[in-house]
């Protein structure tokens, strides 16, 4: 029997490249070889999506992503995580054996809490349960389809591990394996993109590179990626510029030397990298947008996917929602 790989990305504003490199294009690999379920975690958006029409556009706008990045809804279970209710079932089953010492120590709470601190504030201001247990519904997430493997950015590592936290207790408890312990399959050269500043490509630092923006769009905000000041004659240390680390995942090994070889050689300003870089970008996103926007057009045609496939993830949830309530006495 294939091996299971699942993951999911929050519908929280525009997809960019740290997505695409961190989450989407591992995601789509491993989808070669394992039997994939991907999946728009839409409940997770609402901790902080209080807007009902962006949530509703964004978990489109997400869903057309997968789609315009190559998933294939005949090969992979593809779904809202809101159509297959199974998962909020076991989250609640798994919040009995989740230490709430666990959620404190959990990275997310933990910074959000601490901004509070440093602001004098109280500890909890603004923070909603959502966000405090988000990790418990993260593992309902993986562990109701048997997830051997969850491909994910580093930051998401901390997140599986306490899924096999849970999994384990549970397993413990019950003196047999009742849940499958899920692996974090982190990809190793694009682990972390950086963003526009140098800092993690990431939406909330408004740093990033928008997976579908037009081009003339684009263009202008690689040019507006910030360099230091060195000045055009000056060798240039291809290891130390974002340029050049956001070149390497568009770039062949060619381009990537050559490009090498023109920073290190001194002479090649700033600017002229941002357009060799504009031009890879281009060359690669131009295609993936154009099936983004004709899916866009079709709404109800995207829709009817992400039904088809809670169809057919509602029968998986739903053993494993069983066979977990019989081993509790709940049956
Ligand atoms: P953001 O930080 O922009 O809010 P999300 O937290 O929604 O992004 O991330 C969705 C997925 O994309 C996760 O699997 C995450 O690990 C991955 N990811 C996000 N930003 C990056 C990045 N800069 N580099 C690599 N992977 C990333
Ligand atoms: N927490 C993930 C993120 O912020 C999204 C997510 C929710 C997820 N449930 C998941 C990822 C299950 C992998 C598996 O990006």
């Amino acid at each position: 029997m294939k091996k299971i790989s699942l993951t999911g990305i929050k519908p929280t504003g525009d997809l960019h490249i740290g997505n695409y490199f961190g989450a989407i294009k591992p995601a789509l690999e491993l989808a070669k070889e394992y039997d994939a379920r991907y999946f728009i975690a839409d409940y997770h958006a609402l901790n902080t999506m209080k807007d009902p029409k962006e949530l509703n556009s964004t978990i489109r706008q997400v869903a057309a992503g997968w789609l315009a990045s190559g998933l294939d809804p005949e090969n992979v279970i593809f779904y809202r995580q809101s159509s297959v209710p199974e998962v909020f079932e076991l989250a609640t089953m798994l919040m009995a054996f989740t230490a709430k010492g666990l959620m404190n120590r959990a990275h997310a709470y933990k910074a959000a809490s601490q901004i509070n601190i440093d602001k004098g504030e109280d500890t909890d201001a603004g923070i909603n349960m959502g966000l405090f247990s988000y990790p418990v519904l993260m593992a309902a997430d993986i562990i109701i389809f048997d997830s051997d493997v969850v491909p994910v950015g580093k930051d998401q590592v901390q997140h599986i591990e306490m899924a096999q936290d849970i999994a384990q207790s549970i397993n413990a408890n019950y003196g047999k394996q009742i849940l499958k312990i899920p692996q974090a399959a982190v990809q190793g050269n694009t682990a972390v993109v950086p963003g526009l500043d140098g800092r993690k490509m990431s939406k909330s630092y408004s740093n990033t590179i928008p997976l579908f923006a037009p081009e003339n769009q684009l263009k202008k905000i690689i040019m507006r990626i910030v360099t230091n000041s060195q000045g055009v004659e000056e060798p240039k240390d291809p290891g130390e510029s974002q340029i050049y680390l956001l070149y390497k995942l568009f770039a062949d090994e060619n381009e990537q030397a050559e490009l090498a070889k023109l920073y290190r050689a001194g002479g090649m300003g700033w600017g002229t990298a941002k357009e060799e870089l504009f031009r890879v970008t281009n060359r690669c996103l131009t295609p993936i947008r154009e099936k983004y926007n004709d899916i866009m057009a079709d709404i109800p045609a995207l829709d009817k996917i992400l039904e088809q496939g809670a169809e057919k993830a509602r029968p998986i949830a739903a053993a494993t929602v069983k066979r977990f309530r019989k081993a509790c006495g709940i049956d």
